[in-house]
């Protein structure tokens, strides 16, 4: 493996392409994270109404012999609304279905602001198929896929991966494959794979990518507030953050984001207003086909979320998770989030230390290939 590693970053023949301009210049970027059944269509356009982020991210087209590009995904990317670009992921590792798939979102001019590789998922039936997070257990294999990468797309190719498998030994070696296949933007999960998503996050990986290399580098993971943002930003210096469970939870943080870097009242939503968000998601998510108890569960993958904002016994979240029909999840919604005076309370900046929403990504059985 010797041959792939270098002193430093090999120098790149091209610089990176620029990402596009945030919303309001010269603000670090803000990002929607990619998440499998979650950044669907209904979610990104509500969070388009909530305030979008700069960037978005699509969950990731599956790539193998006899993959197509999946219906529901191509939609978000054409009808989200937002107004703001978004990135098509791809997960796979066979370089022949890899470049026939980007040659069919250039085909089909979808209007992607790039492709992106995920290099991160930690579902143990993704990364045993050598895909996602198994990738960086091998660097020879992952300079072959970003080099295949790179040629087949036209315009932006970035990445989103994890500090390495179990530990950080490949991390150097693959920021310098980065470098040299020119990849233009590393969003950076500074988590290993076995540490899945409830570690802690080691953010000095972000600065050490942020400083090595020339292309853009997001901060992810447990990006939970405009403060915690502002931290990482701060200590890692690099260009922007990447968010995923804490816009679940609170859908206005790329808005809060905004007004804080503008330095303007940072908006404070209370209760009633997550009171209206749980309504929102509820009616974003109706579909002819999804009704009653099963419409119920499908925006528990959204309340678990939600609930960790709520209130420190979790009450919530308990009776919420035990609830099968609209009725009663309102019920719910009533006594906790309007009732006796908690209308006007703040619905607090950062989730509520003890509490666990679950079934969380860990156990998430729709991560496959
Ligand atoms: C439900 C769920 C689904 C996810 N699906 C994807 C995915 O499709 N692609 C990907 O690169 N990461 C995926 N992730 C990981 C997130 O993009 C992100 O890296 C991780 O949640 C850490 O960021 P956060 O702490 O802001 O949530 C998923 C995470 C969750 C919670």
């Amino acid at each position: 493996m010797s041959h792939l590693h270098s002193e430093g970053a090999e120098p790149p023949s091209a610089p990176p392409i620029p990402l596009p301009a945030t919303a309001i210049p010269g603000q670090p970027w803000s990002a929607l994270a990619p998440m499998q059944d979650v950044t669907t269509l209904p979610f990104m356009r509500l969070l388009g109404t909530y305030g979008a982020p700069d960037l978005l991210f699509t969950e990731y087209f599956r790539v193998h012999a006899h993959s197509t590009l999946e219906t529901h995904i191509v939609d978000s990317i054409c009808r989200h609304g937002t107004g703001r670009p978004v990135f098509a992921q791809l997960i796979g590792e066979n370089l022949a279905d890899l470049q026939r798939t980007i040659r069919d979102i250039h085909r089909a001019e979808l209007p992607v602001a790039g492709i992106d590789l995920n290099m991160g998922c930690p579902a143990p039936k993704v990364y045993k198929k050598n895909v996602g997070g198994g990738l960086l257990r091998e660097p020879e294999k992952v300079d072959a896929v970003l080099g295949c990468l790179r040629q087949a797309t036209e315009g932006r190719f970035t990445v989103k991966m994890r500090i390495g498998f179990e530990d950080d030994r490949h991390f150097e070696t693959i920021l310098d494959l980065i470098e040299k296949h020119q990849v233009d933007l590393l969003s950076l999960h500074a988590r290993t794979v076995k540490e899945a998503y409830r570690s802690e996050v080691h953010y000095e990986y972000i600065r050490r990518a942020a400083q090595r290399l020339s292309s853009p580098v997001l901060a992810n993971g447990n990006i939970t507030s405009v403060s915690k943002a502002v931290r990482v930003l701060q200590d890692t210096r690099c260009q922007g953050v990447m968010i995923g469970r804490s816009c679940i939870r609170n859908p206005w943080i790329f808005r809060q984001l905004r007004e804080h870097f503008s330095k303007q009242p940072v908006f404070q939503p209370k209760l009633s207003d997550v009171r209206n968000y749980v309504e929102d998601l509820f009616q974003a998510t109706t579909l002819p086909d999804r009704t009653g108890r099963y419409h119920i569960n499908h925006l528990k993958k959204f309340l678990n979320f939600v609930g960790l904002g709520v209130d420190t016994d979790g009450r919530f979240l308990h009776e919420m998770r035990r609830t099968q029909s609209k009725e009663e999840l309102d019920q719910v919604c009533h006594r906790h989030l309007l009732q006796n005076g908690r209308a006007d309370l703040p619905f607090p900046d950062e989730p509520i230390r003890g509490l666990v929403a679950r079934p969380n990504c860990e156990t998430a059985v729709g991560c496959s290939l």
